[in-house]
């Protein structure tokens, strides 16, 4: 592939613009209580292994007090932790340890819905259609003659309806409301000013207690189109929970720029470069760049990037249009590779591009993901996206190269989306499950009980953090190494210059480092001092799936 000219760096110096974000999904992470779900004194203990990888910052999936029909996505108290994670004072005591290790800690927002247990929604069933507390959600009456039919032919991402009837107080059928997610998950009216100060409220309260930003859940929702006409989302859109530009009537709304605007003042009102951070899943990336602007928010998940398929010419592709996109706005570009609602890139690499969102044993599966493979790939595509400037998200258990778990039974696995479409999507279970610490303690470390809300596959115990850590070749210090030199040699602040290579093989050169990723080539000879190495490397031919940093001729 043809060399191309340094691409500039983005404008500013913030840390955001070029930091390592590790994503704890507090279920799975560790449990101190040993009631098999993962909790805030669980994380508090285990910080300083991460502040071992050199990450800049935590972004933690919600701990708020919530049913959990969501995995904690459907909040019923925007202003406190449920009690399976801990209490505001482990909060407080969680967020001074990992200040104290230098870490900074972005906490998780949802504005699109509330629970349906939120005293709100509690109101909106218990008042009169047309009353004010039913205009904080999206109630209508039905269609059809006795209203018995849905407001219109919307479909929830989780499979079934986007609609549920409600029963009125006075015991007759009633109205819809909407919900793009669970039924337990009602969407809030966001064109109604007190849901905006709401939020508004919300966030100081977190920026109050010392949060370093916010991970906005389902960033392109919360508007939708006046008069919700009807609309048909294909299958892969819907389960991907997003939409292409312009077409969908509740994604990516016009309106909800104003709502990113507004939140950007609240966030800059404070000292110290608090973030904002999009879960928009819109495409095309020139759309994407829209939540980035200037006066809105300061990432985007760059989707686009971890949807790549595991082939040279577009993830090259992919790189040059995300760095000219977000900086063509003055953003950086992130990226990810793994997060709580795909399968793990150890598996997802080697399942090739159909890869469901999620994966099971059954007659859906589209075929076993062939392990060895998978976690070959699955670091050979971290080790490129660790040398590319921008914004870096890991998500918990990758550093240990862990597999999505594939082989939960049924009647053991707790994603809506399993149980909405009876079965037919697996969901979202395989990559939370929680994580493996010591191969020789009860529940690999994670609960001293041995408690787990999920069971943990065998392989966990060989993949377990005791057993990587020192290790020569591991996954682990694969990571350490090149978050380490990431770090001292400020690669995610660098520009990349892309060199001539072979057909399959990517080579550029980023702050002193020459990088050579050979992702479907044939083996290329790599010169120079190896740094690090995706996979046992004899310094001489590069293999396929196989990244090297080597030292750059200065
Ligand atoms: C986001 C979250 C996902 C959740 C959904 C509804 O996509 O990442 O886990 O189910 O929003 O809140």
């Amino acid at each position: 592939m043809a060399p191309t000219d340094a691409t500039a760096p983005t404008a500013g110096t913030e840390w955001w613009r070029s930091s390592v974000i590790y994503q704890i999904y507090p279920r799975s992470f560790a449990d101190a209580s040993g009631d098999g779900i993962g909790d805030l004194p669980g994380i508090t203990a285990r910080l300083e292994e991460l502040a071992d990888l050199a990450i800049d910052a935590v972004w933690l999936s919600p701990f708020y007090r919530s049913p959990q029909k969501d995995a904690g996505y459907d909040v019923s108290d925007f202003r406190d932790v449920d009690p399976i994670f801990g209490s505001l004072a482990d909060f407080d005591a969680m967020i001074e340890r990992a200040h104290s290790l230098g870490i900074r800690v972005i906490v998780d927002i949802v504005p699109n819905h509330s629970s349906d247990q939120h005293p709100w929604f509690q109101a909106a069933l218990a008042a009169a259609p047309g009353s004010p507390e039913r205009e904080r959600y999206v109630f209508r009456d039905g269609t059809g003659e006795n209203g018995e039919l849905p407001p219109n032919n919307w479909e929830s991402v989780f499979g079934g309806p986007m609609w549920t009837r409600v029963t009125e107080p006075d015991g007759t059928p009633g109205q819809w409301y909407l919900h793009i997610f669970d039924t337990a998950q009602p969407d809030l009216n966001w064109e109604l000013e007190e849901v905006r100060a709401e939020f508004d409220d919300v966030l100081r309260f977190w920026l109050d207690r010392g949060v370093d930003g916010f991970r906005v859940d389902v960033a392109h929702g919360l508007i939708k189109a006046p008069g919700l006409p009807d609309f048909v989302q294909s299958q892969e859109e819907a389960s991907m929970g997003g939409g292409a530009a312009t077409q969908s009537p509740y994604w990516a709304q016009d309106g909800v720029h104003e709502i990113w605007r507004r939140w950007r003042r609240v966030t800059d009102e404070y000292p110290g470069d608090r973030i904002l951070a999009a879960e928009a899943w819109v495409y095309p990336l020139e759309f994407m760049a829209r939540w980035v602007r200037p006066d809105e928010m300061h990432q985007t998940f760059n989707f686009g990037y971890m949807e790549a398929p595991w082939d040279g010419e577009a993830l090259r592709q992919v790189i040059d249009d995300s760095l000219e996109t977000f900086g063509a706005v003055g953003a950086p570009s992130t990226w990810v590779l793994s997060n709580h609602d795909m399968i793990r890139h150890a598996t997802r690499l080697s399942l090739g591009e159909d890869a469901p969102q999620g994966h099971g044993v059954g007659p859906e599966t589209p075929g076993l993901p062939d392990i060895e493979e998978g976690i070959r790939r699955a670091r050979a595509a971290t080790l490129l996206m660790l040398a590319l400037p921008g914004g870096a998200y890991l998500y918990q258990g990758e550093e240990l190269g862990l597999p999505e778990a594939i082989d939960i039974p049924g009647d053991a696995r707790q994603d809506p989306t399993w149980h909405r479409t009876e079965g037919e999507r697996y969901g979202r279970d395989g990559c939370r499950v929680p994580l493996p610490w010591e191969a020789d303690r009860a529940a690999y470390g994670f609960s001293s009980t041995g408690e787990t809300w999920l069971p943990q596959p065998g392989l966990y115990g060989v993949l377990a953090r005791d057993r990587q850590r020192g290790t020569v070749g591991s996954t682990l210090e694969m990571y350490r190494d090149a978050l380490r030199l990431r770090r001292e040699r400020g690669l995610g602040a660098g520009a990349i210059a892309w060199r001539d290579a072979p057909a399959g093989v990517l080579s550029l050169d980023n702050g002193g480092v020459r990088v050579i990723a050979n992702i479907d080539g044939a083996p290329v000879k790599v010169h120079g001092e190896v740094l690090v190495a995706s996979s046992p490397f004899d310094g001489d031919l590069l293999p396929p799936d196989t990244t090297v940093w080597v030292r750059a001729a200065e």
